[in-house]
């Protein structure tokens, strides 16, 4: 890097808030580049699909490229597209048109399960922001791809184009948000991607018979990182690893793990509109008339002085709601409501929903995504459950701090690395936490949580204690920022 300019980092991702979102990695990629952008020295762009949830925002979009082909890959497969821009706040996105892969009801499947064609889709994507930061003439110095749909990008970089002079001095960061999610294709798909088949043995991209895009991100980046210092821990051992914890062992000096930030600009209960009423650590008031409304819209009595315990999630095994159903009955006999929104796998939304009809006076349930009433829930709950199998960081924790609601939540990732167990003694912590992934232990957590609500001085303390904790970008961006320079040396 020349350095009279500007480091010059490209995200490329398959979600970004608020133009297209399914959970936490859209948060991050949507607010990480704004706060890494206001720091000296440092140009950020996005490259993203241009799905329909997008072009449904009727945003102010500047076409650059149209009707590109994709040289590359072989005849009878989809290979034109186009390039727009779109600016925010600070950084540019570029997004990728396609009508036949984008322009769909959803990002990544229905309800009923994955589109088939994800593995084209997503190698089409990474292929199109090679070739399209040629057409703009826009040369990163740092890679900075987001999970298996963006881990390709590293697989073409490396077997592809590894002479191509455009990207000489080109180092790369592949942060792992999940990984759970792979990205398995059976072997043909290398041909069908123009990727050399000799990448199907077990030292490349190789996985149990099938061909993991994950694993190109592990394997062909300079970098890993993962998005909490638990989790970069947790992933290297088998109970965690998925079956990729071998790889991650051996690159281990080269896996970080940053905890993730959050955005507090546009989660702020002293104003965010979607909210009844504004409040923040100084003047709380208006916190209350949050849980009124929420109450309201559950069809609970508004003044009820009962604690409310809020839950706002994808509905996926991960988020343990195999224990938080078994722990149902016990969790509705304490005084108390449960409110929830998710949606997600249908299995789930069927026990949720089963239940609901049983407990209809304390468990208020919503399937649905839905943003301004996951704001309404982080304000107005007095708690906040979060029983997760396992977390790689968790941002819903960091909302319900940032809105003065008090966490319970299992010892897991980045949960562990942003909640501190309330100490009444001391009176330091800011939520509660459970290690064993059982309904005793949860209970336990669950009894300490209520035992101090609205108890002072603890509950004052508590409250304080959230609104104080600090998980700004403002905050994290700058380790980020650090280990792009380092990579730059390696
Ligand atoms: P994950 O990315 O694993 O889903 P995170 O805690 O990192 O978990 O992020 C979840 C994000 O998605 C948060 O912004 C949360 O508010 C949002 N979210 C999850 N489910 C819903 C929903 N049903 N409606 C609205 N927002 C949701
Ligand atoms: C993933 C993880 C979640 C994390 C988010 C953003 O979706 O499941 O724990 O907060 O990515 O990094």
């Amino acid at each position: 890097m020349d350095q009279s300019q500007n480091l010059k980092v490209a995200f490329i991702t398959p979600e970004m808030a608020p133009l297209a979102k399914t959970g936490g990695l859209a948060d991050v990629t949507g607010a990480l580049p704004k706060y890494l952008s206001r720091l000296s020295q440092l140009e950020v762009t996005v490259w993203l699909p241009l799905y329909r949830e997008v072009k449904k925002k009727n945003l102010n979009l500047k076409q650059l490229a149209g009707n590109v082909k994709l040289e590359l890959l072989p005849a009878g497969v989809q290979n034109s597209f186009s390039i727009f821009e779109y600016q925010v706040e600070n950084f540019k996105v570029y997004l990728i048109e396609n009508d036949f892969y984008f322009d769909r009801d959803y990002l990544y499947g229905t309800p009923g399960g994955d589109y088939p064609d994800n593995g084209h889709r997503f190698a089409f994507f990474c292929l199109a922001v090679l070739t399209g930061w040629k057409l703009i003439n826009w040369k990163p110095d740092i890679i900075h791809a987001h999970d298996w749909q963006a881990a390709l990008t590293l697989a073409y970089l490396k077997h592809v184009l590894p002479n191509d002079s455009f990207y000489q001095k080109t180092r790369s960061l592949f942060t792992i948000h999940n990984l759970a999610y792979q990205g398995l294709f059976p072997p043909e798909i290398l041909r069908q991607v123009a990727l050399p088949f000799y990448l199907f043995n077990p030292e490349d991209m190789e996985f149990y018979g099938q061909v993991n895009y994950l694993k190109a991100g592990l394997l062909y980046s300079d970098a890993i990182s993962t998005v909490s210092p638990t989790y970069s821990q947790e992933i290297q051992t088998p109970e965690f690893g998925f079956g990729l914890d071998g790889v991650l062992r051996k690159r281990s000096d080269r896996l970080f793990g940053l905890l993730n930030g959050i955005d507090y600009q546009e989660w702020n209960p002293e104003t965010d509109p979607a909210l009844p009423a504004h409040y923040s650590r100084q003047a709380p008031a208006g916190k209350f008339l949050c849980r009124q409304e929420l109450l309201r819209y559950f069809g609970f009595d508004p003044q009820s002085k009962k604690p409310i315990v809020g839950l706002v999630s994808r509905l996926a095994g991960q988020k343990g709601f195999d224990l938080l159903v078994k722990s149902l009955e016990e969790i509705l006999k304490r005084d108390l409501y449960l409110i929830i929104l998710g949606t997600g796998e249908k299995q789930i939304q069927d026990m949720l929903l089963e239940a609901a009809k049983k407990y209809p006076d304390k468990f208020g349930l919503k399937i649905a995504f839905d943003d301004r009433l996951a704001r309404l829930i982080y304000a107005g709950s007095d708690f906040f459950l979060i029983p997760s199998r396992y977390e790689p960081c968790g941002l819903t924790q960091m909302y319900s701090l940032r809105y003065g609601t008090i966490p319970i939540a299992r010892s897991t990732g980045g949960l562990k690395d942003s909640i501190q167990e309330f100490d009444p003694e001391r009176l330091e912590g800011n939520g509660f936490l459970f290690q064993e992934y059982e309904t005793k232990s949860l209970l336990a957590a669950l009894d300490r949580a209520l035992s101090l609500y609205q108890r002072q001085p603890f509950w004052s303390k508590l409250k304080d204690n959230a609104f104080r904790s600090d998980f700004s970008w403002e905050k994290a961006a700058s380790n980020y920022h650090e280990l792009y320079l380092k990579i730059l040396e390696f």
